[in-house]
Order: structure tokens, then C-alpha cells, then sequence
């Protein structure tokens, strides 16, 4: 019997939404809160008549903490779930806090405006000092541990896929099938074509931003920075296929770095098509991917923000989207005085997700982990006052739940390797 708010209502959250109403003996009350309340009202009413959750709905302004304080005082959820945008993160985080309410999240913290001042003066002190320069990185949230442990609440960070279920996979990894794990490689592979010359999966902003980013990966106890998409690998994923992926930075990098004890190497790898490789490299010559305002005929424009509304919305490339994503990550080291490789993963299918939940896999993979993740604050089973990433909990319940809930693993005890 619980109450739960979540904040956001685009691609994720819908799907996030649709699963905690399949497990309404949990999710008893649901209150869907996000900017544009139009959104939550459609959402509720298609819900409604298939779950036994009560869902309500309200407007918020999640930039705004006294106005998501009011929301939370209101409502008394026992969980809020963040599944808005990185930028809200911390202002979410502050009012659970106020609150006395436990949080969770699926993407870690990034400012929008990354030309403010106070901001970048943090930001590159952390680039001098740690080597690594996407804008996305965990210090922000982390510095809330000793504020969230005081208070007794639970913060879970990063409940998505990846990051998310990548680091459960890692949690099992060192749990049950490696005395020491020497490098993780994790590869998230997107096999599905939705028709479009190019358009992002999810959030065209943060989609852009990461991707256009230097790429770094972790190895021997310090960070290796390369140029945007300088190194590539092919790699034949099962049931998609060979695809080309590219090393990018990604954030399980930065907790797993400090959560898996003596690991080697740890690389990110993402699948991308030339097409929109070249769209991308041709909207960054031009200046499209700025957050920096331009002044264009009277009004202020911010080019990134721009581009965004001339592409599709990743919401309705659901019905055009087929073929099937691949996700997981391969494990080297060694059990019982052997050497070892392991490769667990989760093959989702887009027609079936859409078919399911109205979004495509990449909504559905990040929103089912989000649903299960909840389920473990509130069934108690992953309660630890402070800010923890997935890693640092018992990674069985929640893979058990998401086998059930809709992203079985699959493995190999025989992958190829990526050199
Ligand atoms: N871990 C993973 O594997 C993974 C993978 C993909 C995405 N993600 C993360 O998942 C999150 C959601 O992504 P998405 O694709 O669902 O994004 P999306 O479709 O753009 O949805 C974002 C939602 O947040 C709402 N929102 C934005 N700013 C707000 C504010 N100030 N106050 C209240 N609501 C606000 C938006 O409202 P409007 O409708 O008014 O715009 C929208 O409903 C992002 O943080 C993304 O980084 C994680």
C-alpha cells in the first residue's frame, strides 16, 4: 500500500507509469505531476479504466522548490520519482528533503544553462581535478549523502537502464560469478529504425549533449579522455546483428569506478547509424547543438532548444519504430582461481513495447527499471539512508523483478570480446 508521485510525464515516465499500474497491489496511489498538466490528464484517463491504482493528477514546476515542497506536503507520497529531466534533479532532491520524503531518479544531475558562471567555475575545477569534461557528473547529488543519511531518507540515483540495470548486471557480476573483476565493458546497442533521416530516442537536448561529448573510460585508476566518437568498434549483438558503436563517457563509469574493487577497465559503447552520425556532425559545424542564446530578429534563441522543436518528438516515433535493442555488459576477471568471461544482457523489442505501453524500447527499458526500482524502496527491500547508485544494492530482487516485469536477462559464458 503505497502512495507515489512522480514528476515528468514524457516518454520514460509514461512507461514507468503504465508499469506501476500493472503492480497496483504496491502502487496503490499514483499522482502524475509534471509541467504541462494536459499530458498527465491524457495519461490518467487511458490508465484508469485498466488499474485498480488511484491516479490523480497535478501541474508543478519542478525548477521551482517551494512549489514542488507544496506539491509533496499535499499529496504525502512515500516515494517521489524523478523522472523529469537531469536539470530538476537537485531541486527535487531539496525538497524530498524538506519534506522527509525518499527519492530516485533515472539520470544524474546536469545544469540546462552550462554557461553559468557559478557553475562552470565548479565544473572545471572537477575537469582539472578529475579528467574527465561531460557536463553530467554524480559530485552534484553525491554531496547531498550525509544530508539524506541524517534524515533517514533513501536517495537512488541513476534507475534507468544505463545507467541503472547495467550496474545491477555489475552488483551480480561480483556477487555471484567473479571472486575479482578485472574490465566491464558495456555495450548498448539500438537496432531499431524509425523511418526518419534523424531524430533522438529520448530527450533531444540531453540525447545531443552526451553524444556530442568527449568520450572517456576508466582505466587503472584514472580517467582516458579521447575527441567525440575517435574510437569505434563492430560488434555482432544477438538477435540485431553487426553494428558499428562508438566509446562514449557515460555516468555507471564514474560510482562503478569507486563500487567494483580493483577493476582494471571500464568502457561504455554505444550504437550508431552514419546517418545520424552525419546530421550530427553537420548540426554542430553549423552551431545547432549551442546552449549559448543567439539574438535572431528581435528575440533570444537557443539554438539546441530550437532544434528540439523541429525534431520529431521522441514520443511519437513509438508506432514507426521496429527491431530490437540490446543491452548489457561483458565481464573478464576471475572465480576460483580461473580465468573467466560473462556476458549478461536484455534484448527488447520496439513493436512489442509500443504495442504494450504506446512508447518504443528505448522509453520502455529506461521506465520498467524505474518502476522496479521503486518497487524496491517500497517494498523495503533496497532501504539505506544517504545517496546510493543501483551497484550498492542487492541487485537479485530487482533483476527477478525485471525478468518478470518485461526485460529478461539473457547471457554467454563464451562472448566475443571488444578489444
Ligand atoms: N538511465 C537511462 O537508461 C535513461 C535513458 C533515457 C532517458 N533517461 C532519462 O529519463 C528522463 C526522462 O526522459 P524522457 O525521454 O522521458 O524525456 P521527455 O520525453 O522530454 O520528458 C520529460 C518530462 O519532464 C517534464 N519536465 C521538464 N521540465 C520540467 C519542469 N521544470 N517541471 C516539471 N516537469 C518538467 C516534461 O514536461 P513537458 O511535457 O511540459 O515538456 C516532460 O513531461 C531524463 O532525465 C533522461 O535523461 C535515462
Amino acid at each position: 500500500m503505497s502512495k507515489v508521485l512522480v514528476i515528468g510525464c514524457g516518454g520514460v515516465a509514461t512507461v514507468a507509469i503504465h508499469k506501476c499500474c500493472q503492480v497496483s497491489e504496491v502502487f496503490t496511489e499514483l499522482c502524475i505531476a509534471s509541467r504541462t498538466k494536459a499530458k498527465c490528464d491524457r495519461l490518467a484517463a487511458e490508465l484508469a479504466p485498466k488499474t485498480s491504482t488511484k491516479i490523480t493528477t497535478a501541474q508543478v514546476d519542478a525548477d521551482d522548490v517551494d512549489q514542488l515542497i507544496s506539491l509533496i506536503n499535499s499529496y504525502k507520497p512515500d516515494l517521489v520519482m524523478n523522472i523529469a529531466l537531469p536539470y530538476q534533479d537537485l531541486t527535487i532532491m531539496d525538497a524530498c528533503l524538506a519534506c522527509g520524503v525518499n527519492y530516485m531518479d533515472t539520470a544524474n544531475y546536469e545544469p540546462e544553462d552550462t554557461d553559468d558562471p557559478e557553475w562552470r567555475a565548479v565544473y572545471e575545477k572537477r575537469c582539472q581535478e578529475e579528467g574527465f569534461s561531460a557536463y553530467f557528473d554524480y559530485s552534484w547529488q553525491w554531496a547531498y549523502r550525509e544530508k539524506f543519511e541524517k534524515a533517514g531518507l533513501t536517495a537512488l540515483l541513476g534507475c534507468g537502464f544505463d545507467p541503472g540495470v547495467t550496474q545491477a548486471y555489475c552488483a551480480y557480476a561480483k556477487k555471484h560469478e567473479f571472486d575479482s573483476i578485472r574490465t566491464i565493458d558495456i555495450l548498448d546497442c539500438n537496432g531499431g529504425d524509425h523511418g526518419y533521416a534523424f531524430a533522438t530516442n529520448f530527450n533531444p537536448e540531453v540525447n545531443l549533449r552526451e553524444v556530442s561529448a568527449p568520450g572517456s573510460y576508466w582505466e587503472n585508476g584514472r580517467w582516458v579522455e579521447i575527441p567525440a566518437m575517435s574510437i569505434k568498434r563492430e560488434y555482432d549483438f544477438d538477435q540485431v546483428g553487426h553494428k558499428d558503436m562508438y566509446l562514449l563517457h557515460h555516468e555507471e563509469i564514474e560510482s562503478l569506478a569507486q563500487n567494483i574493487p580493483g577493476v582494471e577497465r571500464i568502457r561504455f559503447f554505444m550504437t550508431f547509424g552514419q546517418s545520424y552520425l552525419d546530421h550530427m556532425r553537420c548540426l554542430e559545424d553549423v552551431g545547432m547543438l549551442s546552449t549559448t542564446p543567439i539574438e535572431f530578429e528581435g528575440h533570444q534563441i537557443v539554438p539546441i532548444k530550437f532544434l528540439k522543436a523541429l525534431l520529431p518528438d521522441p514520443a511519437s516515433l513509438g508506432p514507426r519504430t521496429k527491431g530490437k535493442t540490446n543491452i548489457g555488459c561483458i565481464f573478464t576477471g576471475t572465480k576460483d582461481g580461473e580465468e573467466k568471461t560473462w556476458y549478461i544482457y536484455n534484448v527488447c523489442d520496439h513493436e512489442e513495447c509500443y504495442r504494450e505501453t504506446g512508447s518504443q524500447a528505448v522509453s520502455y527499458t529506461t521506465g520498467v527499471p524505474a518502476m522496479c526500482g521503486a518497487l524496491m524502496l517500497l517494498t523495503g527491500r533496497w532501504n539505506k539512508p544517504g545517496v546510493h547508485t543501483v551497484e550498492e544494492f542487492d541487485p537479485d530482487p530487482f533483476l527477478d523483478a525485471l525478468d518478470k516485469y518485461g526485460l529478461p536477462r539473457s547471457e554467454s559464458r563464451t562472448p566475443v570480446l571488444v578489444d
